[in-house]
């Protein structure tokens, strides 16, 4: 199959958050089961590695409402795979300091900005002759493809067997915007009614792939259903069910080529399954020198890497700090967000200087060897559509503690003795969302790692023994690529 996967962000090109890790893992494991992947991306000449920027390959003319821009197609590959990846410069639009905002500020001429890429990538498809069978767009930025694709570019014989995929990472961000930007995209106007693009009198970028995609699918079986329900569909929850069965949910799978305690370069020391007790040990330690904390072996580390937002659940960590830390408990954060997280981190460290460590900033190195040191990671979030790190803390031995939403509820398995019997068992969840039942599983999880240590070691194998390779989940995704194919014939 012919596959061109458009997203905002891929890894090692550009990377807020899981997005990037997806569309990278996912495109290489397409890749890898024989499929021809493209990869089509922004060209952020700010952020993108001058030896990741390829080389041109064409200029085209894209129009954008009234005005006619300039887009140069630069081509080059995704390192250590087959994926072909398409960069659409435009300076700009492209060429800032954020790929969505700065200062805590959305682009004013974000519609603008994100129509140009989705036409452009559409155009370029056609310029290289690629005759894709799927688009597969991701998120509000590119959600107006499936709109372009079905109103516009299906009758020109380069796309006319083409299908498209959306899949919804957030259903926080929806990409709104007033009326007025609908010229941008350049589609017909009759599309923009409630069904379709328009919601409330605004033009919504995420209703657009969800309402014009053949097959609509998010990161969690149990976000497919949380979301059709109105606590999480942020007002979407109408458009989700009237999708009916051609809404689905694909669990996110782990890049293991990034991320494997066996070959992570990141790390002090490799480890296996074998050797996961030394390997942690030293791991533990050193990420204890790294951050300043007492180096403790027995004090119990928990982590957190994050985006610093309301969604990620800090707020329950904060409400309950002052018991936790009374306890021989230390933390690090590694994390970037809103101000007030940052501060309240500040504030955390002053307070319990030798128990809390946090960096602020984005760190992928150390979001490795946190994921390796830490003994247990913190992960309460309100909503989860996949989450990533839970499954990296599980791949690296660190079981995750976790609400019980979204990707969480389908990748962590709490520890009960059921659970522990069948050896599912793998981690720590509550369900009730209050700071109640949050220290109650923090304090269950302390309990385990001081008094049960074969418990904790089990808990640690069966997280390690699971496959989160993309491998089941790849095979998912080219099945709901055959039947959105199926709807297009
Ligand atoms: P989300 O996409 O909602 O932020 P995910 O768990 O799906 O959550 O993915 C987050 C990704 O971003 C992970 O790869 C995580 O390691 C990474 N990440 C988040 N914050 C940081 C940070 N401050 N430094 C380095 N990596 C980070
Ligand atoms: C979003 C979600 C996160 C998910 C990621 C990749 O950022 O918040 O849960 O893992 O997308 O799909």
């Amino acid at each position: 199959m012919r596959i061109l996967m458009v997203a905002s962000e891929a890894n090692p090109f550009a990377k807020t958050g899981g997005l990037a890790d997806v569309a990278s893992g996912l495109s290489k494991a397409l890749a890898g089961l024989g499929h021809e992947v493209t990869l089509a991306l922004p060209y952020y000449r700010k952020t993108i590695k001058p030896n990741l920027a390829g080389e041109p390959v064409g200029k085209l003319i894209i129009p954008v409402g009234e005005k006619r821009v300039e887009a140069e197609i630069r081509s080059t590959t995704l390192p250590g795979s087959q994926v072909r990846v398409l960069l659409i410069d435009q300076p700009s639009y492209f060429d800032r300091a954020g790929l969505y905002l700065e200062k805590g500020h959305d682009y004013a001429d974000n519609a603008e900005r994100f129509s140009f890429f989705s036409r452009a990538v559409l155009e370029a498809a056609r310029f290289l002759d690629l005759q894709p069978d799927i688009v597969h767009a991701n998120d509000w930025q590119t959600g107006l493809i499936p709109a372009l694709l079905a109103s516009e570019y299906r009758l020109q014989p380069w796309f006319q067997k083409t299908a498209s995929v959306f899949t919804i990472h957030n259903m926080a961000f929806q990409g709104r915007f007033p009326w007025w930007d609908y010229k941008h995209s350049g589609l017909r106007w009759d599309l923009f009614n409630w069904r379709q693009l328009e919601y409330y009198g605004e033009l919504n970028m995420l209703k657009a792939g969800i309402a014009m995609s053949e097959i609509v699918n998010t990161v969690s079986p149990t976000y497919a259903r949380e979301i059709c329900q109105p606590e999480f569909g942020y007002g979407l929850d109408p458009s989700l069910l009237a999708r009916g069965d051609a809404l689905c949910g694909i669990l996110n799978g782990v890049d293991t080529t990034e991320w494997n305690p066996a070959t992570d370069a990141a790390l002090a020391q490799r480890y296996t399954l074998d050797t996961v007790k030394e390997g942690k040990a030293a791991c533990k330690a050193a990420l204890q020198r790294e951050v300043g904390l007492p180096q403790k072996p027995d004090s119990m580390l928990l982590g957190v890497v994050s985006r610093l937002t309301d969604q990620k659940g800090l707020g329950l960590i904060a409400a309950r700090a002052a018991e936790l830390f009374r306890a021989d408990i230390q933390f690090i954060c590694l994390g970037a967000g809103e101000l007030k997280y940052e501060n309240w981190l500040q504030e955390l460290k002053n307070q319990f200087p030798n128990k809390v460590a946090s960096v602020v900033g984005f760190n992928e190195a150390l979001a490795h060897r946190i994921e390796a040191g830490i003994d247990a990671f913190l992960m309460p979030s309100q909503f989860e559509p996949c989450g990533l790190n839970q499954m990296y803390s599980l791949a690296y031995g660190s079981p995750p503690i976790v609400s019980n939403v979204g990707g969480l509820a389908d990748s962590v398995v709490d520890c009960t003795p059921e659970s522990m019997g069948n050896r599912t068992g793998n981690g720590f969840k509550f369900t009730q969302y209050t700071s109640e039942a949050f220290l109650a599983c923090v304090w269950k999880a302390v309990g385990v790692f001081q008094h049960d240590k074969p418990t904790w070691n089990r808990l640690i194998k069966n997280g390690m023994s699971r496959d989160w390779s993309w491998a089941h989940s790849a095979a998912d995704y080219v099945r709901i690529y055959d039947s959105a194919r199926s709807r297009v014939r």
